[in-house]
């Protein structure tokens, strides 16, 4: 297939497209870009026109998208197709938040009843919850819960709790990730262990970090309450026999499918911690906002279509334009974790070398994905941004209401964002000659996309995270590669299954270990003070 995408006229002329244009120029000469090459979804504006697009460049990426099929992919995509071919699987994210209504079937069943079944009696435990209706074992309300699980069992969980939790909800959301004690035994300093719910998030049930955290946290509330509290968990997987045989109450046990990619899964039971938290009405919002998305993407045309734009934009420039990584810049506090979720769904999704038949790619696909608040990466990260070698797609994310702000604060935000767009799109021609003038020089082009959106809530983060899973469905379209699978995770996981007797100090490196293995393993135990 990657013989394909470079044998294409169109692809080989887009080669040639990604060679020209600078942004800032294009802008200047031609001031309608800016509305060409902006779409909007009610109140979410994506401006792409700081991209080096031209209108004749336009017509080949969506010539291209044609003839990659991104059409038929998107409708495979909603309607169960084995999209995720290595696993031999649909990738049914977008049925997880359809309207009850809707229909999706896989394997001869209908999987959009279940998707609400599971919904509702997570929908019971929340109500419950927040109306103070569960009870600790001796009896006083649940106060608290506690998320374990990590990457696409954590990560949305958290992102969207701090940007949706307003401080006076009724439950306090604690999380544990890392396989590392220490994190677990914070937690115990802010809990109250009788009134306390752990929820035990693995897709797998086999993770280790969440199995040794989960593992620990029943024996630590089993000492504290002086016997085994099962109905103190609750576990969220797609293996529900994993979830008895380390004991959850079946009342307790929430189910996923294996179509539902652990990056993608924040809208099913995977989010229960975040509705126990937030209310099941935010969640519901969020996922409101994120099938306006789905519906947007499924029925637009490829032009009008926000992610397709997106992706195409995406695909060119890294495929093409030497383009190296994504920021993600989101002009708000709450949105603080938002890069790091969207890292996980791009480079997950993204980092392959191998099409989705099974061919060596000859051109580059996924980048580093990173970000920041985009105010504090302007003293930290912009500069590279602006005058360092590497080039990277930056997307400022901006809510555009400010009453709830003090009068001083407001316009600041937003003027932030406009210059950093405007200074990384036009740059700076030397002021003269010299040393100096070269110092503050700015060469300017660096592709922008700036979001604007209302105000930051549930649904305008459902839409963003929408816009990015369909993005990033997009691009693999383009390079023919699969985004639904991640076996590059699994390498390393096993290696260090094999370590961990040696890491104890319990046994010898494994014949496998090699030599530079074997002296970290020796230094660690020489400063554990042992042989
Ligand atoms: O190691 C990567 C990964 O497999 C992610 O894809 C996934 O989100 C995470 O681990 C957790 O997996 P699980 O939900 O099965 O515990």
């Amino acid at each position: 297939m990657s013989a394909v995408l470079t044998r294409s006229p169109v692809w080989r002329a887009l080669a040639r497209d990604a060679a020209r244009a600078h942004s800032g120029a294009l802008l200047r000469d031609d001031p309608g870009r800016a509305e060409r090459y902006s779409l909007a979804l009610d109140d979410l504006l994506v401006d792409f026109s700081r991209h080096p697009l031209t209108d004749a460049t336009r017509d080949r990426l969506l010539e291209l998208a044609r003839e990659r099929g991104v059409p038929e992919r998107i409708e495979a995509l909603f309607t169960g197709a084995v999209v995720n071919e290595s696993e031999g699987r649909p990738a049914l994210h977008t049925a997880l938040r359809s309207a009850p209504d809707a229909s999706v079937v896989v394997g001869g069943e209908d999987v959009v009843p279940q998707v609400h079944r599971e919904l509702e009696r997570m929908a019971a435990l929340v109500e419950g919850l927040r109306a103070g209706e569960v009870g600790g074992y001796d009896g006083r309300p649940i106060r608290h819960v506690v998320n374990i699980g990590i990457g696409g069992s954590e990560a949305g969980v958290t992102m969207a709790h701090e940007a949706l939790a307003r401080g006076d909800e009724p439950l306090r959301l604690h999380t544990v990730s890392g396989v590392d004690g220490r994190e677990l035994a914070a937690v115990w300093q802010r809990i109250d262990p009788a009134a306390t719910l752990f929820c035990v998030a693995s897709k797998s049930f086999t993770t280790l970090e969440t199995l040794t955290n989960a593992r620990t946290a029943w024996a630590w509330l089993a000492a504290e309450a002086g016997r085994a509290v099962p109905e103190q968990f609750a576990g969220i997987s797609a293996d529900d026999s994993a979830m008895a045989r380390f004991g959850l109450p079946e009342a307790r046990r929430f189910r996923i499918w294996p179509w539902v990619g652990g990056r993608y899964s924040l809208p099913s039971a995977m989010g229960l911690p975040l509705a126990a938290t937030v209310g099941m009405a935010r969640f519901r919002e969020l996922q409101a906002g994120m099938r306006e998305v789905d519906r947007h993407f499924r029925e637009a045309s490829l032009a009008e279509n926000i992610p397709v734009m997106l992706g195409l934009l995406g695909a060119w420039q890294i495929g093409l334009g030497g383009v190296t990584g994504h920021v993600a810049l989101p002009y708000h506090p709450g949105l603080r974790r938002l890069p790091a979720y969207l890292q996980q769904l791009d480079m997950e999704s993204l980092g392959k070398s191998a099409t989705r038949d099974g061919e060596p790619v000859d051109y580059p696909t996924g980048t580093s994905f990173w970000g920041e608040v985009g105010n504090n990466a302007q003293h930290s990260f912009f500069q590279w941004l602006h005058q360092g070698t590497g080039r990277v797609i930056a997307e400022l994310q901006v809510p555009c209401d400010e009453a709830d702000l003090p009068a001083d604060h407001r316009g600041l935000t937003l003027a932030s964002a406009l210059g950093q767009a405007q200074a990384l799109a036009h740059g700076q021609a030397p002021a003269g000659e010299g040393a100096a003038a070269a110092h503050r020089a700015y060469e300017g082009g660096r592709p922008v996309t700036l979001v604007l959106f209302r105000r930051l809530d549930a649904r305008s983060l459902g839409r963003l995270i929408a816009l990015h899973e369909h993005r990033v469905f997009v691009q693999a379209s383009i390079w023919g590669i699969n985004p639904f699978d991640q076996w590059g995770v699994e390498l390393g996981k096993q290696v260090a299954k094999g370590l961990i007797p040696a890491a104890r100090g319990e046994a010898e490196p494994p014949a496998t270990a090699d030599a530079a293995t074997r002296q970290a393993l020796a230094w660690a135990q020489r400063q554990r003070g042992g042989a």
